[in-house]
């Protein structure tokens, strides 16, 4: 049967993008965040999985007001990377896992999760961004994109997230090939993109919310969007993403192997987990 192995969590930012596309990780601003993500490429060289289930959000650039599906499951076999306005990042194409996918829309769906199933769209930084910064230039398996819908309220709870989490995990641990599966979640950690409180950055926050994720994520489940948006920022409320991929690890203490976190990166702080399940 498939199995989650292990759980990668870190920042989605944009600017990272540009950085490695223009070759400026070295540079005297950048070189200590990349720096604190060459352990996680030794890391994932060693433990290639068969599929990666990213969990991100569309920025607008799949999906806008005409159409807001609240989990968007890729269930196609190819997605490419978007145009955000400045041309496509210059990186490979998504080669999706569609029996995989197909697995998880029915048994979710069975579990009362209505995900909506998408064979077409375009990826923006939020997949992009954490395949580069952990696999560098090439997406070394398949990708099952799922897109979680933080930008136009209503959206959906922390202990949604995690509860979708679990059903995904159990999703997965019922599909018959024998498959090694990470989940990775992405965005946050603490940002405002906008606003009186734009650069709002909560280290203490953030730090915290780490803690929980790794050892006791039902206690970030209670948490409410209010005290999400007024402790992390508006763009904060990425971080559910994180709980939805925590929760597809069946695993009360998972293994921490790397735990990273940098300010600033453009406007956010970047946090970034390696948690495996044995
Ligand atoms: C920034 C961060 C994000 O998560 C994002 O999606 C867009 C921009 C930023 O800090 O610039
Ligand atoms: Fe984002």
């Amino acid at each position: 049967m498939a199995r989650v192995s292990a759980g990668v969590y870190t920042s989605h930012v944009p600017a990272l993008g540009a950085a490695l596309d223009q070759g400026r990780t070295a540079d005297a601003p950048w070189a200590p965040l990349f720096a604190g993500y060459e352990f996680s490429r030794r890391w994932l060289a060693e433990h290639v999985p068969d599929v990666i289930l990213l969990v991100y959000n569309d920025h607008a650039n799949a999906f806008g007001l005409d159409l807001v599906p609240t989990f968007a499951l890729g269930t196609g076999s190819r997605f490419e990377p978007a145009d955000e306005g400045w041309g496509a990042r210059p990186v490979p194409a998504v080669i999706g896992h569609p029996p995989l996918a197909a697995h998880i829309a029915q048994s979710c769906i069975l579990q009362d999760f209505d995900l909506t199933l998408v064979n077409r769209m375009d990826v923006d930084h939020g997949l992009t961004v954490p395949l580069s910064l952990v696999c560098g230039d090439a997406w070394p398996c398949p990708v099952i994109p799922l897109a979680v819908n933080v930008i136009q309220y209503p959206v959906p709870s922390a202990r949604r997230c995690l509860a979708l989490g679990r059903a995904i995990g159990r999703a997965i641990r019922s599909f018959e090939p024998d498959l090694n599966v990470q989940v990775w979640g992405t965005g946050g950690m603490s940002h405002q993109l906008s606003g009186q409180r734009a650069g709002l950055i909560n280290s203490a926050f953030d730090h915290d919310f780490m803690d929980r994720l790794i050892a006791r994520p039902d206690e970030l489940a209670e948490i409410s969007h209010v005290e999400l948006v007024r402790e992390a920022g508006s763009e904060g409320i990425e971080l559910v993403m994180w709980l939805i991929a925590r929760g597809a690890m069946d695993c009360q203490s998972p293994r921490l192997v790397h735990r990273f976190y940098h300010v600033p990166a453009s406007n956010t702080a970047v946090g970034h987990l390696i948690l495996q399940a044995d």
